[in-house]
Formats: C-alpha cells, sequence, structure tokens
C-alpha cells in the first residue's frame, strides 16, 4: 500500500496512534503519520480539525493522552520542546518566531545558544548560504523587517541546531497573499529538496499541496485522508472539505 514513507528517503519522524488535546478534552484521536528526510509532508484541514493541537502535541507543548512520537526510531513522546530541538528538530512557530528588537545576527545567535562559538559562526555561514538575501541584513532590527524578511529570520533561527526534520506552523498566516508562494517554496520545499523532513501545517491548502509529497488531511481529530498530495489536490470530494467547495489556497 501507498504510503508516506515512498515519497522520500528515510523515515524521520513517525507518529502512532497519538491521542492529545487539552484538559480532559481530547481533540485530536489516533493520528498516524510519518515524515522522510527529503519530503514536505503537508497537514491540511477545515479550521478547528486540530492541526494545530497535532503540531503541538508532537512538540510537547500539549498533553498527549496516548501513542507515540519517534524521532530517528527514538522514542520522544512527551519530551519537552528543548530535548526535542536539541534531538535534531527545528520548529518554526506562527508567532512570536522572532525577537523583533533583536537584531537579525542576534536572532540567528539566539536560535544557537545551545552550541559553541565556532560551531554557531559556522551555522550562521550555512544559514547565509540557504537565504543569501539575509546577509545584506544582518545588523538591521528585526521589528523593522517585512513579513517575508522575518520569516526567513524565523526559518535561519530554527536551522541553527541544523534539524534533520523542520516543522512549520503556519508559516504564510498573515502574509501578505503575494508571499506565500515565494515562502512556501524557498523555504518549506527548498528544505525538503536540501535532505531535511518537513512538516508542514497550512490553512493555504492549496498552495501547500502544490508543492507537497504527501497530504494528511484533517477532520474532526482524526485523518480522513492519507495521500500523494497531487492525489489529495485532483480529487474533487476533498474540495468539500475546505470551505465547503473547491481546494483553495
Ligand atoms: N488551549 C485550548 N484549550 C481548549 N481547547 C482548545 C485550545 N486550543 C484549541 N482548542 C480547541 O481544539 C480544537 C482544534 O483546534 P486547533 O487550533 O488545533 O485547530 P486547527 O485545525 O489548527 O484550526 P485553524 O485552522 O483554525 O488554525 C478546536 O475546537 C479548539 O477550540
Ligand atoms: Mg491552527
Amino acid at each position: 500500500m501507498a504510503d508516506a514513507s515512498e515519497s522520500g528517503g528515510k523515515t524521520a519522524l513517525e507518529v502512532e496512534g497519538l491521542t492529545a488535546g487539552y484538559g480532559d478534552i481530547e481533540i485530536v484521536h489516533g493520528i498516524d503519520l510519518s515524515v522522510s528526510e527529503g519530503s514536505l509532508v503537508s497537514v491540511v484541514g477545515p479550521n478547528g480539525a486540530g492541526k494545530s493541537t497535532l503540531l503541538k502535541a508532537i512538540l510537547g507543548l500539549v498533553k498527549v493522552f496516548d501513542g507515540s512520537i519517534r524521532l530517528d526510531g527514538h522514542d520522544v513522546t512527551r519530551f519537552p520542546l528543548e530535548q526535542l530541538v536539541r534531538r535534531g528538530i527545528g520548529y518554526v512557530p506562527q508567532v512570536d518566531d522572532v525577537f523583533e528588537t533583536l537584531r537579525v545576527h542576534e536572532n540567528l545567535e539566539m536560535g544557537g545558544y545551545l552550541l559553541d562559538k565556532p560551531t554557531r559562526a559556522r551555522r550562521i555561514e550555512e544559514v547565509l548560504e540557504f537565504f543569501p538575501v539575509l546577509a545584506e541584513h544582518m545588523r538591521r532590527y528585526v521589528g523593522t523587517m517585512s513579513g517575508g524578511e522575518r520569516k526567513m529570520v524565523a526559518v535561519g533561527r530554527a536551522l541553527m541546531t541544523s534539524p534533520r526534520v523542520v516543522i512549520f506552523d503556519e508559516p504564510t498566516a498573515g502574509l501578505a497573499p503575494t508571499l506565500v508562494q515565494s515562502v512556501l517554496e524557498d523555504q518549506a520545499r527548498a528544505l525538503a529538496d536540501r535532505g531535511k523532513a518537513v512538516l508542514l501545517v497550512e490553512q493555504r491548502a492549496h498552495a501547500a499541496l502544490q508543492l507537497s509529497d504527501w497530504a494528511y488531511v484533517l477532520v474532526q481529530g482524526r485523518v480522513a485522508r492519507s495521500a500523494r498530495a497531487a492525489d489529495v489536490l485532483s480529487d474533487p470530494e476533498m474540495g468539500e472539505v475546505f470551505l465547503g467547495g473547491a481546494v483553495k489556497s
């Protein structure tokens, strides 16, 4: 049977039977999901489906009731975020993803605070190689930058630990429509093409699916469909899941 692992290399992140929520309330029920090296996997679905809750459960930010999360084959269920970062997960949150009152280079240094100085300097070079345009802005305060530029800083910060898995929570939320395509393409897709396992939660389903290898459609806290992104895109029934009509961006 086709599954997410065929779309890339070795499985990096594997979620099995994950049930999670807030207080006593279960929001996501028995989620199975996997992300391989070199692939971009999207989680899409209507508002309130539990997409953010699923991410937060993986990242140790909400209560996991049942199920498991494995990173490179090691059980990391209920590990706090800092430990997950140490073990190779990079997280780009939807909000509060940069320090606005700090300069670009300071933001990058914060992302690498766990590292020794030479490694940190080397990683900054790697980030600038990935985002050459940031080199011109290193001394700028992030608060003065555009939404797209800030996202670059946020991703750059997450890349400082050289993660093997990169998790994006709605990277295009609040961005001008003209920036949506480039953020998804130059950041999420480009990282997958460089061998990272990329997990993307996006409300702009159409734009995300066009660039993704695999898609999980989440409805009412359950995986309603797990398929090649192209197959989800071309399925007219899937249009019903989003906004009650055609799959839109
Ligand atoms: N902190 C919280 N405490 C209690 N319930 C919450 C909390 N955060 C979210 N929920 C509930 O969990 C459900 C799923 O929310 P979640 O934010 O995961 O959905 P989502 O798929 O990310 O939606 P959206 O597309 O609007 O971002 C919703 O019913 C929401 O009201
Ligand atoms: Mg959400």
